[in-house]
């Protein structure tokens, strides 16, 4: 098969011959359509030949010719400039499959939202003269820019937040964390205010002071235990007295 070929039908190709048992040779040949703006103005396409991991060759969109980068390369990207049938092949190429493709990934994925799952937990509660730590996170949301902020008592908190940057997922997601110190004053009301694309409103978690929600869930799992102990001794009682009424008692005489 012709170099155009696989390039025409296989536009990410990857390729191994294995030879002997355990050695072997990697060859693939790699398409790329690389853009910033959302005009495409700026999009290129690239080519890249690769062998072992070494790039030997590339065709480039903008140069309109191939590159060689190893001495091999170089040989080879000189026998395919002289190819002029396939350089234009190349741009037509690249002119109609990275506009499409680009069209479909940004209708898709780029030019989507993904709101933030939020959640405030507490990280330290307020012992003495130490501060009190509350955490907000924000989860599984997309596109990456966005901002989270304290308010206390509808007032914005600046000092003793610390923020992590946003982290990528690896699955288009993206996470980040907020921590406040802060101490403690009864009646107060702490929020955690989350902005983002994704949503017109600002997202807003109101912290309850009076019982963290992991203190809740173990009341929660304790009371509900007990419940369920108490069923299972009532029962254990009422078959007791089934079965020690139903026993006929002769008396020693
Ligand atoms: C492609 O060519 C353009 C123009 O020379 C250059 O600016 C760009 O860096 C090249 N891209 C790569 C990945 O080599």
């Amino acid at each position: 098969m012709s170099l155009r070929k696989f390039l025409i039908f296989h536009p990410i190709l990857m390729l191994s011959a294995f030879i002997g048992t355990a050695d072997g040779y990697y060859e693939y040949t790699m398409a790329e359509c690389v853009y910033s703006t959302s005009d495409y103005s700026d999009m290129v396409y690239l080519v890249s030949l690769s062998f072992n991991k070494v790039v030997e060759l590339q065709y480039n969109s903008s140069l309109g010719k191939f590159v060689g980068f190893t001495e091999d390369g170089v040989k080879q990207a000189e026998n395919f400039n002289k190819n002029q049938a396939l350089l234009q092949q190349l741009k037509a190429d690249g002119d109609t499959s990275c506009r499409s493709n680009a069209q479909v990934l940004d209708s898709s994925v780029r030019d989507k939202a993904v709101k933030p799952k939020v959640k405030l937990s507490s990280v330290k509660q307020a012992e003495g003269r130490h501060p009190a730590v509350l955490m907000c996170s924000a989860y599984e949301f997309y596109p990456k820019k966005i901002k989270v902020s304290w308010l206390r008592d509808g007032k914005l908190m600046t000092s003793e937040v610390t923020s992590t940057m946003e982290m990528a997922d690896g699955d288009w997601y993206y996470q980040i964390h907020s921590e406040l110190e802060y101490t403690p004053k009864s009646g107060e009301k702490i929020s955690c205010v989350v902005e983002h694309a994704s949503s017109s409103q600002p997202i807003v978690k109101d912290w309850n002071p009076s019982m963290p929600e992991s203190e809740r869930n173990k009341i929660a799992i304790g009371s509900s235990g007990l419940v369920l102990g108490i069923i299972i001794a009532a029962a254990g009682l009422i078959y007791y007295k089934k079965k020690s009424s139903g026993r006929i008692l002769v008396p020693n005489e």
